[in-house]
């Protein structure tokens, strides 16, 4: 990949930050958007702007036209067996609510069971939880091993024929850890259980084929892989999604509403959009689809690599600097870009507020993953993660900084 070529394309890395150039090393909280996905909003609201699946006029269809468009795209880039098993919703967050609250009201019941790890952002926590306390089933918990890895054989021996539904992160959005969702969907469906993925930090960064993951749900976020905020998916297997009922009902989600004597009739839509309840966020989508046409341009594996090749660096300058303590698996082979450490003599926010000042964009706090943290056994971190356009000139000047505060 040529980077310098690839940061031409996004605006924002021309920014001074307190009088220094902008070094973005927050791009697990969010990425940076390029001029194409940026023109694809604009260019949509300018020419195009209509309610899709509503209305004969030329805008609408053509609205509706480029929103499909996108599903397409999606469904390529995860090789979906449909565009029918992709669901829009508003991000990683509501795609697992979405499941949540469809299986867990409609099947979940006292006897059964949730496999969730503790390596998870809240997201894939809390909702389980919510629902949980409402319908009386049991939501377990997998280990996570002291370097932050999953502790395989504890989560398997978890999976029995009561777990309905396993729920683990592809990568943890605190350490980069890959987890083996393969190998552990597998041992799911020898139980008659579902396997659900969070992609939010896998999908931006390396080939997600989910066909080959033989995973029931995967959800993900547009506005962390270069597309805009407001914006994610839920891919779903059709057989999976067929038998739940819609999370939220509204417009769209509704093939007939009618009422015979003294009560309501509704019937569902089709899939996908028994799912998509009210007007989505149309010109998001239409970013999202031209975020997925930029990485598809550059090749994922490209772009996995590239962060690997910045990760390993990074790591190894890292750990010759005194006063930094870095945490995660040692073995990088089973990592992505995401470096979670603490600067000694300094609080992770102190920390992320120092480097600010020197132009970097740091991520601190416990990142909405406090139980990891907890195993970890941090009050919080400091978190370093890298994207396509990061550059090892970056991260020199980075450990620069922490020399000099060194000294
Ligand atoms: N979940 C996002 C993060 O990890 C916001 O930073």
């Amino acid at each position: 990949m040529n980077i310098q070529a690839i940061r031409q394309d996004f605006p924002i890395l021309n920014r001074q930050i307190n009088g220094k150039p902008l070094i973005y090393f927050d791009n697990a909280a969010t990425s940076q958007k390029p001029y194409s996905v940026i023109d694809a909003i604009t260019n949509y609201y300018q020419y195009h702007n209509g309610n899709i699946h509503r209305a004969i006029h030329t805008l609408s269809s053509e609205a509706t036209e480029l929103f499909e468009k996108s599903r397409e795209k999606i469904s390529k880039f995860i090789n979906a067996k449909s565009p029918n098993e992709i669901i829009f919703t508003r991000g990683t967050t509501e795609a697992i609510n979405l499941v949540a609250y469809s299986l867990g009201c409609d099947t979940l019941g006292s006897d059964d069971e949730v496999l969730i790890s503790l390596m998870e952002h809240h997201s894939n926590i809390v909702p389980w939880e919510i629902i949980a306390k409402c319908r009386g089933f049991t939501v377990k918990y997998g280990h996570v091993n002291k370097d932050g890895t999953l502790d395989y054989q504890d989560f398997m021996s978890k999976i029995t024929k009561k777990t309905k539904i396993c729920c683990l992160s592809h990568v943890s959005n605190v350490t980069g850890v890959i987890n083996d969702v393969k190998c552990i969907a597998k041992v799911a469906h020898d139980n008659g259980a579902l396997m659900l993925i969070d992609g939010a930090q896998s999908v931006p960064h390396m080939k997600v084929d989910v066909q080959d993951l033989n995973v029931d749900f995967l959800a993900f976020s547009g506005h962390k892989m270069l597309g805009p905020t407001g914006v994610g998916v839920l891919y779903g297997k059709k057989e999976a999604l067929q038998k739940m009922t819609p999370f939220q009902g509204g417009g769209e989600m509704i093939k007939d509403v009618s009422f015979s004597a003294d009560h309501c009739v509704v019937s569902w839509n089709e899939l996908p959009w028994k799912f998509e309840a009210g007007t989505p966020d149309i010109a998001g989508v239409i970013g999202l689809g031209a975020a997925i046409d930029y990485l598809v341009a550059l090749g994922m594996d490209n772009v996995f690599n590239h962060e690997k090749d910045l990760t390993q660096y990074a790591t190894e300058c890292l750990k010759k600097c005194r006063d930094i303590t870095l945490y995660g698996p040692t073995d990088l082979s089973q990592k992505c870009g995401i470096l979670p450490f603490c600067l000694r003599g300094f609080s992770s926010h102190e920390t992320a507020a120092l480097f600010n000042e020197y132009g970097i964009a740091l991520r601190s706090g416990y990142h909405c993953a406090q139980p990891l943290h907890q195993i970890l056994n941090l009050p919080s971190s400091a978190r370093a993660s890298f994207y396509i356009y990061n550059t090892k000139a970056e991260i020199d000047r980075f450990i620069e900084i922490i020399e000099e505060l060194n000294s």
